[in-house]
Order: C-alpha cells, then sequence, then structure tokens
C-alpha cells in the first residue's frame, strides 16, 4: 500500500512523469542512422586494431588456430578422456569437468564461487592463490579418494584456464595482462604473465595439474558454438562485461609479422571492443549523457571500457539509479520519504532492472516489493509506470549499441551477403527481456534486410566446454609439432 503523501496528487506527478519518459527518450534513443555511423567508425577502428600493436581496441590474437572439427574428443593415448576448466570471469569463479564426446557432444560437471569485493582488489598473487584453493577443492569433492587417499583423477589431466581480461598472448599457454576491466584492481598484476602467476599458485598450493591453456571467454565461446553449429563465425558476451571473438586469416593480422607463423592460417582474435571510444570518446560523443560520464569518472578505471560501460550488466543498474537520484534530487519521486538507502553507488543491481520489467501484474508488485524491501521505499503506481518504461529504454539502448560491434565485425569480414551465426552467451544476452530481440531489430536498422541473416543464439558454455575444445585442439597440434 502506498502512504498518503504519494496519492494526493497522482494527476500532477503522472504528468510530471511522462515529461520525464520524454526527456529520457531523447536521451537514450538510438536512432537508425546515429548506429549506421557507430558502426562505421568501429570497422575502422577494428582495421586499426589489427595493424599496430597497443591500440585502444587491441585486437587480440588468441593463438587458437582455426575451427574445431566437432570430433574433438579426449585423447586415448596417454588415457586422458576429459578436461578441467577453471573460468575467471568476473563475477563468479567457476571450476567445470568436462568430458568432450565427439559429434558436438559433451557432458559437464561444475561449482561455481562468487567472488567477493575484497578478492577484486587484493594483491593478484593472491587472487589466483584462492582460484588454486578453489579448483582444489573442486577435485577433492568430487575425485576425492577416501580420507587421506590421493584424489582419483586421470593422471596427466589438461587445465584449460578461462582468464577473461585483455591479455597479451605470444603463445596459448602465455598472458601477459595488459590492464585490469569490470571493476577488478588487484595490484601486481597488470603487465605480468598471468598464465605463469596461476601456475606459480598451483605450486604453492600443491595441485597437481598442469595447465595447457589460457583463453579469453569470448575465444572459448566461439569455439564452443562453432564446434556444435558450424555456421558460427562471431561470438559474443554480454554479461558484467561486453566483447567479441572471431577467425582471422593470418595474413591479415599485420602486427604479427607471418614469420613463424603459417600465414594461410587462421587464428582467433579477442577483439576486447568493450574498449571502444575509451579515452578520447570522440566516436559516441553525440549520445554519451551525463549518466555514462557519471559512471566513468566514479569508476576504478576512468576513460577506460567506454562502449562496455554503456552496454555490460555491471552498469546498466547503476545508470537507472543515477536516473532516479537526478528525479530524487528534482523532488518528483518518493515524496517525504527517506531515499539514502537508494542513494549510495552501485546498490542497484542490473537484475532488478529485468525483475522490473518481467512483471505479469498490472499493479507492478514486483516492482513495488523491490523497493520496499531493498531500500524501504513506497512507490506509487505512477512511479512504478515509469520505472518499467526507463528500465526498458535502457536495456534498449544497450541492445541496439551492442549491434554495432557486431555489424562492424560482419562488415569488416563481410560475412552481410551469406549471412552468419553469432553466439551470444552472457547474463544480459540470456535474462534481459527483449535483449536478443531489440539486438536483431536494431541489425535489420543497420542492414536492412540484409541484416535479417545476421543471427545471434545461445552460446554454448565457452568457458566449460570451449576451453576444453581448445586443450583438445592444443594437445593436437602439439602432437602434430606445430606452434
Ligand atoms: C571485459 C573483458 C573481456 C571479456 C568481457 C566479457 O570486456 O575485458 O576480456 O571478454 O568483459 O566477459
Amino acid at each position: 500500500t502506498s502512504s498518503h503523501k504519494h496519492e494526493r496528487r497522482p494527476a500532477a506527478q503522472e504528468e510530471q512523469l511522462n515529461e520525464e519518459v520524454k526527456r529520457f527518450e531523447e536521451l537514450f534513443t538510438l536512432t537508425p542512422e546515429r548506429l549506421k555511423h557507430i558502426t562505421d567508425r568501429f570497422v575502422t577502428v577494428l582495421k586499426d586494431g589489427l595493424d599496430a600493436p597497443g591500440k585502444t581496441v587491441p585486437m587480440l590474437p588468441a593463438y587458437v588456430f582455426g575451427w574445431p572439427t566437432g570430433n574433438e574428443e579426449g585423447r586415448v593415448q596417454p588415457p586422458a578422456l576429459s578436461y578441467l576448466a577453471l573460468d575467471l570471469g568476473g563475477t563468479n569463479l567457476r571450476v567445470c569437468h568436462v568430458v568432450l564426446k565427439g559429434k558436438g557432444k559433451f557432458e559437464i560437471t561444475q561449482t561455481k564461487f562468487r567472488l567477493t569485493d575484497e578478492q577484486k582488489q587484493m594483491d593478484g598473487q593472491k587472487l589466483f592463490d584462492f582460484c588454486a584453493e578453489c579448483l582444489h577443492t573442486f577435485i577433492n569433492d568430487h575425485f576425492g579418494g577416501g580420507e587421506g587417499e590421493e584424489p582419483i583423477l586421470e593422471e596427466d589431466i589438461a587445465l584449460g584456464f578461462t582468464f577473461s581480461y585483455p591479455m597479451e598472448q605470444d603463445a596459448i599457454d602465455h598472458g601477459k595482462l595488459v590492464r585490469w576491466t569490470k571493476g577488478f584492481g588487484n595490484p601486481n598484476t597488470e603487465g605480468k604473465d598471468c598464465a605463469a602467476m596461476f601456475r606459480k599458485s598451483l605450486e604453492s598450493q600443491k595441485v597437481p595439474i598442469k595447465m595447457t591453456s589460457i583463453i579469453n571467454d569470448t575465444t572459448g565461446t566461439l569455439i564452443a558454438s562453432n564446434y556444435v553449429k558450424q555456421d558460427t563465425k562471431i561470438a559474443c558476451i554480454f554479461g558484467t562485461g561486453c566483447n567479441a571473438a572471431y577467425m582471422e586469416h593470418i595474413k591479415n593480422i599485420p602486427k604479427i609479422g607471418h614469420y613463424n607463423l603459417p600465414g594461410d592460417e587462421d587464428m582467433a582474435i579477442n577483439c576486447e571492443y568493450g574498449a571502444f571510444d575509451s579515452f578520447e570518446h570522440k566516436h559516441m560523443a553525440e549520445i554519451r549523457t551525463k549518466y555514462d560520464e557519471h559512471i566513468d569518472l566514479h569508476s576504478n578505471k576512468p576513460h577506460e571500457q567506454s562502449y562496455e560501460k554503456m552496454i555490460a550488466g555491471l552498469y546498466l543498474g547503476e545508470i537507472f539509479r543515477l536516473c532516479l537520484c537526478d528525479l530524487i534530487d528534482e523532488g518528483t519521486l518518493f515524496l517525504g520519504q527517506n531515499t539514502y538507502k537508494l542513494e549510495k553507488t552501485n546498490v542497484f543491481d542490473t537484475a532488478f532492472m529485468s525483475l522490473i520489467l518481467v512483471d505479469p501484474t498490472d499493479e507492478l508488485l514486483t516492482c513495488a516489493g523491490l523497493f520496499l524491501h531493498f531500500f524501504g521505499l513506497e512507490t506509487t503506481q505512477e512511479e512504478r509506470n515509469f520505472f518499467k518504461k526507463l528500465a526498458y529504454m535502457i536495456g534498449l539502448r544497450a541492445a541496439r549499441l551492442s549491434a554495432c560491434g557486431i555489424a562492424a565485425l560482419v562488415t569488416k569480414m563481410g560475412y552481410l551477403e551469406e549471412g552468419c551465426g553469432v553466439g551470444a552467451d552472457g547474463s544480459l544476452y540470456s535474462k534481459f527481456p527483449k535483449f536478443p530481440e531489440n539486438l536483431h531489430k536494431a541489425l535489420e536498422d543497420i542492414f536492412g534486410e540484409k541484416g535479417k541473416g545476421i543471427v545471434t543464439h545461445q552460446a554454448e558454455d565457452g568457458s566449460g566446454v570451449g576451453s576444453a575444445i581448445i586443450a583438445a585442439m592444443t594437445l593436437k597440434r602439439k602432437e602434430e609439432g606445430k606452434y
């Protein structure tokens, strides 16, 4: 039930909020023309990243060569039939055991550990120690013999490490962290080989497992999705962060030269395009709002990951919250109530927006309950209607902007004529209402009818399955004596 104070002037509030809807619509609406412009600039930026090292969108070679055959299986000689995968994603740490069965089939067992804010800021080596500990626990829980006995696990089992941050690689089992993203800030890690750091933790924690590869989540998603669906040419993550990977001809990656590498082969590229428009903010200047600016300046990495900050799950809830704070200051929302709980940074989870949007009741009871429970605030029907519209607009902008990165890759690679599949994963893609539909509509706004041929689909688990397939591909290459 709402308070009397609220019920006094519902008509006036409704009128005010309708005005606000118009104002926000102006801020957050992206016309087809804008999308096309951004896409054009994006194409140039992608090409630049391949030309020279150290660009803002770094287009990182991932040392995964070509597509899987779909018949990757556990090796028979020596008898290692399955793989372990460790996934340090952004919100969770996950340990998986994957059995590849060939013909695009697999089985997976996994455990998740949620990361605390403290763990995201503690010394880097300590973070990797924690990863090694979790791996150890997983192995003991799932494969441990009885008390005092050694775990029963295939000897020589391969571990793939999915480390979803920008890494410069010159081999599949080596990766120098360019910079932390997604709110991480662990000291003594940037510029260092994280594969080596993790190996050190495995040793110090006495985990007798060999790490064969270190990969990005997008690269894993690319390979896993192509393993089961061969028309998949691009993979995207729309989760805590936002990024994509695709397969490039080695001869078209000028910055790595081709001396040691077979120029006629292909290699996966982790675009790290969440960094699009970073630093100078000139590619999206027309659409950056004061809320985007605020989030950027108050993050632990001001001016970095600009595109990501307008799209990804780590930020959308905060954009929504900042809009509400504005209206609180103007005296439009929550009249006569104490709003201090809502006025703290990052208290409004992006998942709340999804909840508001799926609320099936006319009264928007989920929304009412959410504000009451988490922020001690009563809401009027007018306010709740407004929240639903605002959540939709912010999500719509994110989905439409997401289409620009995909459209840029499609344009650069010439995939529009034939069409292609795009494997997509992450909490926004799978849980935010209408995100995939809005993304598809935007692709049509950019490409016209032909945009219908660019079809995203829920990807296979890249960090688990993808990592295992890449481990299998890597071992096979080694056996064949290739790089
Ligand atoms: C961030 C990371 C990137 C990752 C993406 C999705 O953009 O920098 O490596 O792929 O988030 O998790």
